[in-house]
């Protein structure tokens, strides 16, 4: 049984995962701050975080590499052991451009990537390509940023999980014949990939414009002599994936199609072989006692009956909408468990923690630190 204790304590890298809005960006501040309030080198990576938590992240200033955030803000009362909180704005063209002067052979090679049109395109607008970029984030903080703790946000899509595949992709592309005959166009290669290519070229050309062909062509020539760095690189990405030290955190509300899609995430993530070691319920709605909604809808109902108009009449109206507010409550309450089964049974003996919805969005400190309170306090 995992649980989230130990998850901050002793996972390397963590990554949140989750439909659109539940609260991944929130979830991945709060495991950072709490595992660099027990002492340790933590860092967050957010994608598009609201204005606000960036603002509190200290990352006013655009961002695409980690910076430390003053521990008077994260830990004013000095308690933490020595522990360290950084913070960044993943900026996938800059890491899809650093990767690129990473495996250049030169500055020359890196500048016809960079300048090329289909590269420009591609390294903003490609779909899946934040996602990559997440992962390659990843690994150059894995590698080089010696922190011990790393925790991942993932975009708000529904292939977020897409990341998995992501250094797979890469590779397949890397092997994909067309490919290997664009980049190599040996003089034998050439002439017999020449027709071929030309016609499929053509083809292609007649949809998407001749100009688009020359900039693809040009792209993939520029990249001749980098596949080998790529495709170490996306097998390191693989293998921290599946590495114990590696926990998968799925976040989810608790309304029915948060449900649905926190059960469709949970078994992408057991088809790559891989575990939820942890299942955050954010925003649920707090049950007050134990009585039914049709005994407070009753009690409602009887409370003014009787009574003439007057003070006491009207005392009693407004106690009965209270008792109706109160039943709404506990339906929700009683409804939202009941989604909940669903996605309990899924995530096996994954740690289950839940949040309730607060009154204010949760954007800076003072608020991450009372979800902290919620997650870690809990179940103790
Ligand atoms: N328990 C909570 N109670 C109240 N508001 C919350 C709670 N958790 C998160 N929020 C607020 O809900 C909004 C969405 O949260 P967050 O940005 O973390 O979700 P997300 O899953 O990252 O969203 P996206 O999929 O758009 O990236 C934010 O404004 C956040 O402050
Ligand atoms: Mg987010």
């Amino acid at each position: 049984m995992s649980d989230l204790h130990s998850l901050v304590d002793e996972g390397h890298v963590v990554i949140c995962c989750g439909s659109g809005g539940v609260g991944k960006t929130t979830s991945a501040a709060v495991l950072a701050l709490e595992g660099a309030r027990r002492g340790r080198n933590a860092v967050v990576v957010t994608i598009d975080p609201a204005k606000r938590l960036a603002n509190a992240l200290g990352l006013e200033v655009l961002s695409n590499t980690a910076r430390e955030i003053e521990p008077e803000r994260w830990d004013p009362d000095g308690c933490s052991p020595g522990g360290r909180l950084s913070a960044l704005m993943l900026d996938t063209k800059s890491t899809f451009d650093g990767l690129v002067k990473r495996y250049a052979a030169d500055g020359t090679q890196a500048g016809g990537i960079l300048d090329n049109r289909f590269y420009r395109n591609i390294s903003s607008a490609l779909g899946g390509t934040q996602e990559y970029m997440a992962m390659e984030k990843l690994h150059e903080l894995h590698e080089d940023g010696g922190y011990d703790l790393i925790v991942v946000d993932t975009p708000p899509t529904r292939h977020a999980l897409d990341f998995l595949d992501a250094p797979k992709r890469i590779t397949s592309l890397l092997d994909n014949r067309i490919f290997r005959m664009l980049m190599t166009p040996t003089k034998a290669g050439m002439r017999v990939a020449g027709i071929a290519l030309q016609t499929l070229l053509r083809t292609i050309g007649r949809v998407v414009g001749t100009a688009v062909i020359d900039d693809v062509v040009a792209f993939f020539r520029a990249f001749e002599g980098m596949e080998d760095g790529f495709r170490e690189r996306a097998a390191t990405v693989l293998a921290l994936l599946a590495d114990p030290g590696t926990r998968f955190v799925l976040v989810t509300a608790p309304q029915r199609d948060a449900v649905d899609e926190a059960v469709y995430f949970a078994d992408q993530i057991a088809g790559h072989g891989l575990s939820v070691d942890a299942l955050i319920v954010n925003r649920v709605h707090p049950q007050f006692g134990d009585e039914h909604a049709a005994g407070l809808r009753a009690r409602a109902e009887h409370l003014p009956g009787g009574l003439r108009e007057g003070e006491a009449k009207a005392a009693a109206v407004r106690l009965a909408k209270q008792y109706e507010n109160l039943a709404d409550f506990q339906e929700i309450s009683i409804r939202e468990r009941a989604h909940l089964d669903a996605i309990r049974s899924k995530v096996g003996t994954a740690a289950v923690a839940t949040v309730p919805l607060l009154p204010h969005d949760v954007h800076d400190f003072t608020a991450l630190s009372e979800i902290s309170e919620q997650l870690f306090n809990q179940n103790r």
